[in-house]
């Protein structure tokens, strides 16, 4: 059985690798630096680095997505109940979907602030969205990384296709 599940556990190839773990660094450097206060933002270099920053961020994320979404396939076994492979779909695309609307948001904080809008509902609003996708993305990426440790501790393949360190045992 453990054969089976082996071979069609697909490997995931150098570049799908180093997206991931490109972002990983990427979003963790984001968190990092992040824009405690937007009066921040009258810092005219901070404002042109946080756009530039979202808007790669941005570029290789959609890269990423039809990349992954063209040239590879999940992990999971064959055999994975139809609603857990349902559930990974869902997480994943719930990932992409958050990451991309905490750059747009932020890209569009950074825009009305430029444009004088720097305080009223709008930009309250927005600043809002921007908060609740990083809230909603810190609880995605738990429940991926425990769903990930579930799959290490099943060593069914799932691990070893993405990550590099403490492989599963064949
Ligand atoms: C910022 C944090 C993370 C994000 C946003 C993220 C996002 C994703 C996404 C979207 C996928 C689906 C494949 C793709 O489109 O690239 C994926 C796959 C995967 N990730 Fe992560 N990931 C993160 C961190 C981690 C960590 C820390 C681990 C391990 C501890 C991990 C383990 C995996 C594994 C094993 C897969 C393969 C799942 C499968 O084939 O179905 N990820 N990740
Ligand atoms: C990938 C890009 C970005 C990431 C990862 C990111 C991350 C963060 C984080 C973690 C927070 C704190 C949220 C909280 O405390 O709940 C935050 C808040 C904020 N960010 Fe971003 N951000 C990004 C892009 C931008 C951009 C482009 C701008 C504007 C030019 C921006 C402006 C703000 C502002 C105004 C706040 C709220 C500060 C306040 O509470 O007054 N962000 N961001």
């Amino acid at each position: 059985m453990q054969k089976t599940e082996e071979i069609q556990n697909q490997k995931y190839s150098f570049l799908a690798k180093f997206f991931h773990w490109g972002f990983v660094f990427l979003f963790g450097y984001g968190i990092f630096k992040q824009v405690d206060d937007i009066e921040q933002l009258e810092n005219i270099s901070l404002l042109k680095f946080e756009i530039l920053f979202a808007s790669i961020f941005l570029f290789f994320l959609i890269l990423r997505f039809f990349y992954m979404k063209k040239t590879q396939t999940t992990s999971l076994p064959a055999k994975t109940p139809k609603q857990q492979k349902f559930a990974a779909k869902l997480v994943h695309y719930s990932m992409y979907i958050c990451l991309a609307s905490i750059c747009i948001s932020g890209l569009m904080i950074g825009l009305f602030f430029w444009l004088g809008l720097k305080s009223g509902i709008l930009i309250e609003f927005i600043i809002s969205l921007h908060e609740n996708s990083i809230s909603i993305i810190y609880w995605l990426i738990a429940i991926h990384i425990f769903a990930a440790l579930y799959h290490r501790v099943r060593n069914d393949g799932v691990w070893n296709s993405m990550v590099p360190i403490w492989k599963e045992k064949k």
